[in-house]
């Protein structure tokens, strides 16, 4: 996160926008996970948070899907006027956020990756599991983060599991149901047996079923995902670039989904921690 941390904050200044929102993108809820620790870090931003769980599970899309649809979601974002658009989705990032650069390069964007760098640091092993979709587990941009901080390491094993079907159960809200758990049991044998001491969440949705996952693992395992380190990232860039919102009050938020249900205001309010959800319809077709 160093390089790309300089990288983001000699961009242009950010000081004419600093009053305007930063835009949060997910294929569904697990996004709001991230948005958790964006809220708590940056408390005086408006955020507006946008979900396209019409289209959930992303982890089982073409790459070109991804990219078309994110850019499209982008327009939309940025035709709300967004001063940052972090992409709070690992899927999302590793199909689309180097296209999305390419198309964007003024617009200050913050991807998300699963937490292998912390994961080396914190591992007493050497052996580390790795969660997250399909589409991450076998993206060129995993590969080239592995390729670039597990290679160099003398003797270090990373297990990457695709958990297939567990994004969109946890988006269905299903966190409970008895299948959800015999999934995360299936999922994690495998982790079981490398001994694994430290365990990345490597989607943004799998936090919300962290304590199944706990469960099931040996007391001295960590678990980790990339929520806190990169709300830190966009509050030190914001920070770098003039672009922290200056008013003294709490931030609002805003809420959208790309299909509604007539439980998604309770459902987010019990995701987000927040007493006053209300989820509004959004159309990248008719926009
Ligand atoms: N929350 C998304 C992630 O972090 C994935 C969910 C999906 O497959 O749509 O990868």
């Amino acid at each position: 996160m160093m390089m790309s941390f300089l990288r983001a904050a000699q961009g242009p200044s950010l000081a004419a926008q600093a009053c305007a929102p930063i835009g949060v993108f997910d294929s569904g809820i697990g996004g709001l996970s991230v948005w958790r620790h964006l809220r708590a870090t940056l408390p005086h931003e408006d955020f507006i948070y946008v979900a396209d769980n019409a289209n959930v599970p992303y982890g089982d899309k073409p790459e070109e899907w991804i990219q078309a649809r994110m850019v499209q979601m982008f327009d939309w974002f940025l035709a709300q006027g967004c001063k940052a658009i972090v992409i709070a989705c690992n899927t999302a990032t590793a199909a689309a956020a180097t296209h999305l650069r390419g198309v964007y390069p003024d617009v200050f964007i913050v991807g998300l990756e699963p937490a292998i760098k912390p994961a080396l640091l914190l591992t007493k092993n050497h052996s580390i599991a790795m969660l997250a979709t399909a589409r991450t587990v076998q993206s060129a941009k995993y590969e080239a983060l592995l390729k670039r901080t597990v290679l160099p390491e003398l003797n270090m094993a990373v297990l990457s599991i695709p958990c297939v079907g567990l994004a969109e159960r946890i988006d269905a809200g299903l966190m409970d149901a008895p299948d959800t758990l015999d999934l995360i049991k299936q999922y994690l044998k495998p982790v079981q047996a490398a001994q694994a001491d430290v365990v990345v969440l490597g989607c943004t949705h799998y936090p919300f079923v962290v304590q199944h996952i706990r469960a099931l693992l040996d007391k001295n395992v960590q678990i980790i995902d990339s929520g806190a380190p990169v709300a830190r990232y966009t509050k030190d860039v914001l920070c770098a670039r003039h672009g922290l919102n200056p008013q003294q009050i709490e931030g609002y938020s805003r809420w959208y989904a790309s299909s509604l249900s007539p439980d998604s205001d309770e459902h987010w309010r019990i995701l987000s921690g927040q007493a006053d959800v209300r989820v509004q319809q959004i159309n990248l077709e008719r926009e």
